[in-house]
């Protein structure tokens, strides 16, 4: 199968999951599952479930099916980008292509929605992995590192003191990309290579790709909203700099953040092809990830 074939079979099986495992939209409260349901299919990239699938496959997916431990870092992912939109956050209207939630329903409502997401992900690794203790236990606690006040919530605290403060200075605008972003791309490697039963040795790799990949990815984000467009994006394009966001091009220039995306995502290829199994699925994401439009 080509890359782009194999790609669409991996989200199919990703969206397969977020529709199993998300309570429906009709169940009691019923405007809060809609708002969960609203946010998590409306679309997006699905890099991180991939990510999770494709790691677990490595290994043969020997240990556990590997579908809900992708579906429970979107729904993270997907509650930390309800937040992220708030008023008192980025403030954005628009979302994978459509109003974000706060405005396709109400602010309150979004809040609510983004908690029951945060808490839905714990309730699915729980559910799913509970005859395998041990694996449960171990993606737990790699989610919840992620996710929790030393990774990704530190990276959208400090990113937010940086904007009052008018900027970051290198160092601490690494310490934001490598939490509000890489923390969840290296999780998502991790998990993937726990369901798929890893060895010991494995998970450095796995890590080392991730941590990499998430800063290239997080670079790029800050290219495409310097220099994409709103409709292409399906999120506001030009808003770092109008809110005096610490981005790569606010730290770096445009040229030299280019350069940085390509490095790491070099480094990440690099610690991918370190790893057994076929490896090439997954260096040619990260190879595409450098052109992506959104
Ligand atoms: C957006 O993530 C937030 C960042 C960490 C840059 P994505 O670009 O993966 O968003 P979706 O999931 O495709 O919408
Ligand atoms: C958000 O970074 C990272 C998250 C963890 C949500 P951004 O604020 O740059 O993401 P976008 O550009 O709104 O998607
Ligand atoms: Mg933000
Ligand atoms: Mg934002
Ligand atoms: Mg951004």
């Amino acid at each position: 199968m080509d890359f782009a074939s194999e790609l669409q079979v991996l989200v199919a099986r990703a969206e397969g999951g977020i529709d199993r495992l998300l309570p429906a939209a009709s169940e009691p409260s019923a405007r809060l599952h809609a708002a969960m349901r609203y946010s998590m299919q409306a679309g997006g990239k699905r890099l991180r479930p991939v990510l999770v699938l494709a790691a677990s496959g490595l290994f043969g997916d020997r240990r556990a099916d590997p579908l809900a431990a992708a579906v429970a870092v979107e729904c993270v992912h997907t509650y930390s980008l309800v937040h992220d939109d708030l008023p008192c956050m980025d403030d954005d209207d628009l979302r994978r292509g459509r109003p974000t939630a706060h405005r396709a329903f109400d602010e309150a409502t979004a809040l609510l929605a983004g908690d029951a997401l945060l808490t839905r992900a714990f309730a699915i690794l729980a559910e799913s992995y509970g005859a395998d203790p041990g694996l449960a236990a171990a993606l737990v606690r790699e989610l919840a590192d992620a996710a929790g006040s030393r990774r990704l919530i530190a990276g959208q605290m400090e990113d937010l003191l940086a904007e009052g403060r008018g900027g970051a200075d290198p160092q601490a605008l690494r310490f934001i990309h490598e939490n509000k972003t890489a923390a969840m791309v290296e999780a998502s490697l991790v998990m993937g290579g726990l369901c798929g039963g890893a060895p010991a040795g494995a998970a450095a790799g796995l890590r080392d790709a991730g941590r990499q990949l998430g800063l290239a990815f997080q670079i790029i984000d800050d290219l495409l909203d310097a220099t994409s467009d709103t409709a292409t994006l399906g999120k506001t394009a030009g808003k770092d700099a109008r809110a005096g966001k610490a981005t790569v091009v606010s730290v770096h220039g445009i040229d030299a953040a280019r350069a940085m995306a390509r490095e790491l995502s070099q480094g990440a290829v690099s610690s991918l092809k370190g790893l057994p199994g076929d490896t090439g699925f997954l260096c040619s994401l990260a190879q595409s990830l450098l052109s992506r439009t959104h």
